[in-house]
């Protein structure tokens, strides 16, 4: 089962002032390898780091990338470990990161993942099979009002409440179907007859909170930041709101540099930017690859540049 990645060509382009010299660039969301064997082959003299959580993909990743034997490492971790695993290759600094956040299309698909609201298998979603929190644990043992909380937040879904209310009702469920069909069931009948399935923002809130996938997000961003020499580049594809909104403010904040009231007539924070914004606007698929590839419809790239920002102490921030 393959991957169709999402806007390569750009995330080529994007990336390439900052590769084309060479240098240690991360794909910190390796999955099949789409992306990284795209960027091996249009940088011959890179080194790529992939990281993924999910040891199938790592397995399915490294047979994609074997024509670029030794030009590439391939780390289990999660993402958030971005210093450490940088680390522990004993790399100082990198002249690229992309994200291309959520899941791949192989995850999606093979039923017994359990992220498909569509084919039956048991409620899993964890990308990384060993760990501790699954869907299964949420959906069964998670407080009412608890489990309201992640529908509504995770999922924007404005009838979480009478799904949460279903979902407690009719426990244990037991497989995605079952809770599928749950979802479809709580909500008003009007709504389910127009737009997207009607478990997807469930389904969506329930992969989120099983994988901690803002915190994730969190925690990734300014350790990319801080991995990135000065021109060093940041590729961020999202796929919902609530990550596009979180790339966004970062790369703003980090782009704004001083802090001072508007009202004070000259700097006196001396705070300086760390990133540049390279996509002022997110950048969005064609129509011809939305065609060819419908899961690149939500997508949303932004890119931004690392400043030779220097700290308030002199070091190089
Ligand atoms: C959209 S897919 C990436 C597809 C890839 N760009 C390609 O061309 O095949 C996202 C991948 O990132 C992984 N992933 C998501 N969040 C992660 C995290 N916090 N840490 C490590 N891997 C993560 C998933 O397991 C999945 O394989």
């Amino acid at each position: 089962m393959e991957h169709d990645p999402v806007l390569v060509a750009e995330v080529t382009g994007f990336l390439g002032p900052a590769l084309e010299r060479g240098g240690v660039v991360v794909d910190a969301t390796l999955g099949r390898a789409g992306h990284a064997g795209a960027l091996l082959e249009a940088f011959p003299t890179i080194f790529l780091v992939g990281i993924d959580r999910d040891p199938v993909s790592l397995e399915a990743a490294g047979t994609h990338l074997a024509a670029h034997q030794g030009r590439f490492a391939l780390v289990r971790d999660n993402f958030s470990d971005l210093t450490s695993i940088l680390e522990r290759l004993g790399i100082a600094s990198v002249r690229g990161v992309l994200l291309d956040l959520g899941v791949s299309s192989p995850q999606l698909d093979e039923a017994h993942r359990g992220f498909s609201f569509r084919d039956p298998g048991p409620l899993d979603m964890r990308m990384d099979p060993d760990a501790d929190l699954s869907a299964n644990e949420i959906v069964n043992t998670y407080a009412q009002a608890d489990l309201e909380a992640v529908i509504r937040d995770l999922g924007e879904e404005r009838f979480a409440r009478r799904i949460a209310r279903s979902i407690v009702s009719r426990r244990p469920v037991t497989s995605t179907t079952e809770l599928a069909d749950i979802v479809k069931e709580a909500i008003p009948a009007a709504t389910r007859r127009t737009g997207p399935h009607p478990a997807r923002r469930t389904f969506q809130a329930l992969r989120i909170e099983t994988n901690a996938e803002l915190a994730e997000l969190d925690a990734v961003l300014p350790a990319s930041m801080d991995a990135c020499e000065p021109g060093g580049r940041i590729a961020a594809i999202s796929y919902h709101s609530l990550e596009d909104r979180r790339v966004k403010r970062f790369f703003v904040d980090e782009a704004r540099g001083c802090v001072c009231p508007v009202e004070l007539p000259i700097c006196a924070c001396g705070a300086e930017a760390n990133l540049k914004l390279v996509t002022r606007r997110p950048v969005t698929p064609s129509e011809t690859e939305i065609q060819r590839n419908p899961r690149a419809r939500s997508a949303k790239l932004r890119v931004a540049e690392r400043t030779s920002a220097v700290s308030p102490e002199g070091a190089s921030a």
